[in-house]
């Protein structure tokens, strides 16, 4: 990867205080050597359904709900609802940022495949693909599910014709383990296919993915990681 001309993350976490085990929320801030990602704010509905109306093309073949595009209140009621979700632990959504502060996307960390497991989800805007920004949050997103929430297993599941998304969990080292048939709704209300790629504990540690350069913050601006 190539490092940041104007940013130096490696000092910029060296100049951090060490991670402690105390009583912590989920993490607030996560920070990569080019992004920043922390929960959408209410305060960013209008952004983001800006991003979605501009997006729903590209979006629509891949996300059950890319098409949909709701009203601003609707989008903020999403956002708060994610928070509720943020805060009680189940489910991570982070907005991504370029460290000069404009939006490129989501990624999260989903408490629906089972227990002691997590799914990863994520989408970019056009202008954010094609930089190596989505392996990146999804490196510092494995990182911080094994590490803060003790998993057995993390998944990615995709369309089968998705080979952009494949490609992410592909380049990580996650197994490709099956394609279930039927099995999800796309954004047409149609059963698809999907494939689902999983990294158990013992692989995340043998590809050294524990030592992923990431740094996460409480809400009391506490080093998780
Ligand atoms: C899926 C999606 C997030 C993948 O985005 P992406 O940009 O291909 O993935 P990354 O951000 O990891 O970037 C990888 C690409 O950046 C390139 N790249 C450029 N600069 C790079 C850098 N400094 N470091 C790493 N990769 C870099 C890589 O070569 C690779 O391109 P290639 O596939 O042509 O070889 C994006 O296509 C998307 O949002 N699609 C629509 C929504 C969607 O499908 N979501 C997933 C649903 S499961």
């Amino acid at each position: 990867m190539t490092p940041s001309p104007t940013f130096d993350f490696a000092a910029h976490l060296a100049a951090q205080p060490p991670a402690t085990a105390h009583a912590r929320t989920p993490a607030l801030l996560v920070e990569t050597e080019r992004l920043v990602m922390r929960p959408w704010a209410p305060a960013d509905a209008r952004t983001l359904l800006a991003i979605r109306a501009a997006e729903q093309a590209r979006l629509a073949p891949w996300i059950p709900w890319g098409k949909l595009i709701p009203t601003l209140d609707e989008q903020l009621a999403q956002i708060l609802l994610w928070n509720q979700r943020f805060w009680s632990g189940s489910d991570l959504t982070y907005a991504l940022f370029e460290r000069d502060g404009a939006p490129v996307g989501a990624v999260g960390v989903h408490d629906r495949c089972g227990p002691h497991a997590r799914e990863l989800g994520y989408w970019l805007t056009r202008d954010g693909e094609g930089r190596g920004y989505m392996s990146e949050a999804v490196r510092a997103m494995t990182r911080l599910a094994f590490e803060l929430y003790g998993l057995d297993r993390l998944e990615v599941h995709t369309d089968p014709a998705n080979s952009r998304s494949r490609a992410i969990p592909e380049r990580l080292g996650f197994t490709h383990e099956l394609t279930l048939k039927r099995r999800v709704l796309d954004s047409d209300g149609q059963l698809a296919d999907s494939v689902v790629y999983t990294l158990y504990h013992p692989d995340y540690l043998r590809l050294g993915l524990h030592t992923t350069p990431v740094l996460a913050v409480d809400a009391l601006g506490r080093r998780l990681l």
